[in-house]
């Protein structure tokens, strides 16, 4: 019984310390590049709930908007990381960012023309490219924080 409730306390300790972490890191001033990003999660979010559904269209295109514009002023900020990649490979990687992201943009074009087709199916898939090409972006260009989870 005694054993039973320590590896209950212990489990609160554990489940209360990552939730602190996890609250820190939102509570971190967001760069430039950061908040357009959380611009576009959220409105990636509000697609994610409606995309199949055909009668929200025109809100899923004023989020697709969103994600669009947001998009594009992310290709003329550059991420924090490349501080910490050494000056002679600087360029290559804002290269690589950019291109990642002029990707991005064609897929949320492709996305947009699909909803407008009125095709959710394929609008559905795309939603799923976009959530790769975050997962894949992330990975490569995205500062890993002390304790962050990945990606
Ligand atoms: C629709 C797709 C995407 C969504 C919803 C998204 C979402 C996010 C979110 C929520 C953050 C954290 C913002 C913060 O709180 O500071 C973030 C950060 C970041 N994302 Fe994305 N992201 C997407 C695509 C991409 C792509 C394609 C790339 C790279 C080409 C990328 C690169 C980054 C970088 C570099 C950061 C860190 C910010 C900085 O360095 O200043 N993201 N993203």
């Amino acid at each position: 019984m005694t054993t039973r409730i320590r590896q209950l306390g212990t489990a609160l300790v554990l489940a209360l310390s990552l939730a602190g972490t996890a609250q820190a890191q939102q509570d971190e001033p967001k760069t430039p590049l950061g908040k357009k990003m959380a611009a576009m999660n959220t409105a990636l979010k509000a697609v994610g709930r409606q995309i199949e559904d055909p009668s929200k269209n025109a809100s899923t295109l004023e989020q697709i908007a969103i994600i669009e514009t947001n998009a594009k002023a992310s290709l003329t900020l550059e991420p924090e990381k490349k501080e910490k990649i050494p000056a002679g490979e600087q360029a290559k990687f804002v290269g690589g960012y950019q291109a990642e992201m002029k990707k991005l943009i064609a897929t949320v074009d492709k996305l947009k023309a699909a909803v407008k087709a009125g095709n959710n199916a394929d609008a559905v898939k795309i939603v799923d490219e976009m959530k790769a090409a975050q997962r894949d972006g992330h990975r490569e260009y995205r500062l890993r924080k002390a304790g962050a989870p990945p990606a």
